[in-house]
């Protein structure tokens, strides 16, 4: 089975992406041929700081090997490395409808907030199914909010193969089960390492990450009957994320006879918290000071898909009559 995933560089990972996406990915490198990415060229439709990005890049990686992504087990890799999936998206955009990209939630959402819409952002879902074709995946392991782009590759699949003949697998999506980590400080928002007092960073320490866990908010005033408050219910995700059966299952009883103690839970879920992402941030640490063998993993990676990228755009020129490239 292939499977293929890929992660915006928007610099340090918080506990939200860890236990929304990441660990997901570390546990699928044992259920199969995984590739994950680092989209930079996604990434260009929003920020385009040519200064910060070779930074959040680096960062993305330092981050994801250290979260227990073993590059004996997966291929890791940097999205612009493999220019191909560029020349894919030019053919696959030919093929799609406008109508379905305007369709899609998430481009009608950032771009209601844009003084300038740029085309990347429209056409951004045809470079994320070229991502997935180019490497022929089967199963792409996604948040929901990423679903509809899915679907929307699943459909060029089927129209390309219709159109030229049997070239793609239909991708299947794998629906993280959803943690979807709250906002400490206000957890009616998703967690967002941009607003102070929302996010844990798997770079912060013991004490940090304890301190966050303290002051996060737990009553939200009133809530319809029978109802958790959503604070409540986001340390009980966060619990069965990091804690054992027997802990969750501890404070839930408590919880249902009305026994429950904030403080208690919360020096349980810190404790936890702090031996999950201890070793993450020291292994992170130690990787900072290899900078050069984080590189080589890189283009290691690169080197290796760029022979199937090739393969596949070699198929997709034939089988479209574009034909053969003339060596240089
Ligand atoms: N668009 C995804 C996000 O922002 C990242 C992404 C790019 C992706 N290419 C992909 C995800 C291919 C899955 C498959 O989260």
């Amino acid at each position: 089975m292939k499977i293929y995933s890929a992660i915006q560089p928007t610099g340090a990972i918080h506990l939200g992406n860890y236990a929304g996406a990441i660990m997901n990915w570390v546990k699928m490198q044992d259920e199969g041929e995984c590739i994950y990415s680092i989209a930079n060229y996604h990434s260009l439709t929003a920020n385009k700081d040519p200064h910060t990005l070779p930074q959040r890049t680096f960062e993305a990686a330092l981050d994801l090997l250290a979260c227990g992504l073993d590059p004996q087990k997966c291929t890791l890799y940097v999205q612009s490395h493999i220019p191909e999936v560029t020349e894919l998206t030019w053919i696959l955009s030919c093929c799609a409808p406008i109508g379905e990209l305007n369709r899609m939630t998430q481009f009608k959402d950032k771009s209601a907030r844009m003084e300038v819409v740029n085309a990347g952002l429209f056409t951004y879902p045809i470079l994320m199914a070229s991502d997935i074709l180019l490497f022929k995946a089967e199963v792409v392991p996604v948040g929901e909010d990423q679903l509809q782009h899915l679907e929307v590759a699943r459909v060029f699949a089927r129209r390309f193969n219709a159109l030229f003949g049997e070239t793609f697998p239909e991708p299947q999506s794998r629906l993280t089960k959803a943690t979807r980590v709250m906002a400490l400080n206000d957890p009616t928002k998703k967690m967002s390492k941009s607003v102070e007092g929302s996010a844990i960073m798997l770079s912060d320490p013991d004490n940090v990450i304890k301190k966050h866990v303290k002051r996060a908010v737990t009553d939200c005033g009133a809530t319809p009957d029978g109802q958790m408050s959503p604070g409540v219910a986001n340390m009980f995700t966060l619990l069965s994320v990091f804690s054992t059966p027997e802990t969750v299952a501890h404070f839930q009883e408590q919880y249902q006879a009305g026994t429950l103690r904030y403080g208690e839970l919360k020096e349980a879920l810190s404790n936890d918290l702090v031996a999950a992402i201890a070793p993450i941030r020291e292994r992170r640490a130690e990787l900072a000071q290899k900078p050069d063998y984080v590189k080589e993993v890189l283009i290691e990676s690169a080197r290796k898909l760029r022979v199937t990228a090739k393969a596949t755009l070699a198929e997709v020129r034939e089988k479209t009559g574009l034909g053969v490239t003339p060596e240089a």
